[in-house]
């Protein structure tokens, strides 16, 4: 790739920088992340491209949800457990809803580092600079703990290590096996008519599993376990670019041309040479609606990346800037290899997300949208707790499908905020939250995220959409027959 390399990232402006105050700190941080092995591979991350190309195809629905912040304490067993089962679950419901396969993303085992509206916020009179993530500086609201410290790099890789680790552990061991018996959890669900509703899809999955089960397809690998990829914000490019080596294309990766060229021309031998630069921090790697600037350091590393990106659009994205970032990153146009993840707010969808949509289609790019109903919605409450409404979030995701769908286009996936724990941060859903309970378990670090009934609450609505969908499609059918 023309003027590329794992460093050229730096001679361009960057956005959310961090200072650091000893350089050699920061090199020796460095220095012994780039000896340490991947915590991804080649093989995994083009696995994931090609799932994403049937996402893009309209032939897949991609989850992706996690923590807004992650923090180095969420490496225990029962946050892991609770997050994944919640994914699954979620991804189960979906499956049924869409009718497709569900290709699963967490933001898990590496989203540390945070962007921020203010390097510096003021706490009880002192000033000090912002939490920036756990792999940049401490929460505490001290300005020593809140002093960016490089050996918290190298914590980062170990902690996503160990997550990393329990993860595929866990899911080798049967934590996804369809068979267990699943407990969906819906006590709370109050109106009986969503109840009824929900009950119906409980039973067609339950059906469906004695179904497959009785004729033993159950004994199939198949049910047995499930594939979650890893994904975070590519903020922090001092450290992704650790991770970003030159490593040999697995067989049946698809490695543009230019790559398969510029390889060729430099070693000046006639046989390609078959690699390219992946970044093994995580499978997917997104670049944030604060750093997405054309010419800017994070357009720049991530063009280089072989993995599949995400890219954050909320109303601040031009139509004509859309396009100009797709050409720069997805010169070849490869399908699926571009996430790009709409947050734009309820109120705002409608306003942005068409233009969006036409752009895209009349410049030949084919790219995966996902919605991201929960960065558009954030607001404060009358007391100053930042929080986000349940009916917000699923009126943006409704918006988005329906925009989609009338414009020849297709919401291929959803991109949440969410905890397996049993937080009161976001307000409503059929547990009828209010501003006043929101205090209760306020635990997030960053944003509010969906508790785990609300994110299954959500993820049977948008199952239900779905279904609305194809029903209708189906009296369509039959007026015509
Ligand atoms: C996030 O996903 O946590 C985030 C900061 O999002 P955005 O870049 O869309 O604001
Ligand atoms: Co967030």
């Amino acid at each position: 790739m023309a003027d590329w390399s794992p460093t050229s990232w730096t001679s361009k402006p960057i956005k959310q920088d961090v200072t650091y105050d000893d350089l050699a700190e920061v090199e020796s941080a460095l220095s012994k992340l780039r000896k340490l092995p991947p915590l991804v591979t080649p093989h995994e991350i083009v696995e994931l491209k090609k799932s994403l190309r049937n996402v893009a195809l309209g032939k897949a629905f991609v989850l992706q949800g996690g923590d807004c912040a992650e923090l180095f304490d969420y490496c225990n067993q029962d946050m892991i457990e609770a997050k994944v089962k919640l994914l699954l679950q979620m991804s189960l419901i979906l499956i049924w809803g869409a009718n497709k396969p569900v290709v699963r993303i967490a933001r898990i085992a590496g989203q540390f580092a945070k962007p921020r509206s203010s390097p510096n916020e003021t706490i009880n009179g002192v000033t000090m600079p912002s939490f920036r993530g756990d792999n940049i500086n401490g929460f505490d609201a001290t300005p020593e703990a809140r002093k960016p410290d490089p050996s918290r790099l190298v914590s980062a890789y170990f902690h996503s290590a160990a997550t990393l680790n329990y993860l595929r552990a866990a899911l080798t061991s049967g934590i996804a096996d369809l068979r267990t018996p699943l407990d969906w959890g819906l006590g709370h669900i109050i109106t009986p008519a969503i109840k009824q509703k929900y009950t119906k899809i409980v039973n067609a999955v339950t059906d469906a599993l004695r179904f497959m089960h009785t004729v033993g397809l159950d004994q199939d690998r198949g049910v047995q376990t499930a594939e979650i990829f890893t994904s975070h914000e590519g903020l922090s490019l001092e450290y992704e670019q650790c991770f970003t080596r030159l490593l040999r294309h697995p067989p049946g990766a698809l490695p543009s041309p230019d790559q398969y060229q510029e390889q060729t021309i430099r070693r000046g031998s006639s046989a390609p040479t078959p690699k390219g630069y992946y970044d093994t921090s995580a499978h997917l790697l997104w670049i944030g609606d604060r750093t997405r600037q054309v010419n800017g350091a994070h357009v720049e590393f991530f063009r280089g990346l072989s993995n599949p990106i995400g890219i954050k659009i909320g109303p601040s994205m031009g139509n004509t800037e859309l396009i100009n970032l797709l050409d720069v990153v997805n010169p070849n146009k490869e399908i699926g290899k571009v996430i790009l993840i709409s947050r734009y707010g309820a109120d705002k969808i409608a306003d942005f997300l068409p233009g969006h949509i036409h752009a895209v289609q009349a410049s030949g790019h084919l790219p995966v949208w996902q919605c991201d109903p929960m960065h558009g919605n954030t607001q404060s409450t009358p007391s100053g707790v930042k929080t986000r409404h349940f009916t917000n979030i699923l009126s943006e995701l409704k918006q988005a499908l329906e925009i989609h769908r009338s414009a020849g286009s297709f919401l291929g996936g959803m991109h949440l905020e969410l905890t397996g724990e049993a937080v009161t941060e976001c307000v409503g859903g059929g547990a009828g939250l209010t501003e006043e309970g929101l205090s209760e378990r306020y635990e997030t670090f960053c944003d509010p995220r969906l508790n785990e009934k609300q994110a299954l609450e959500l993820a049977f609505l948008v199952a239900g959409f779905y279904r609305e969908e194809e029903e209708e499609e189906e009296l369509i059918g039959s007026d015509i027959h």
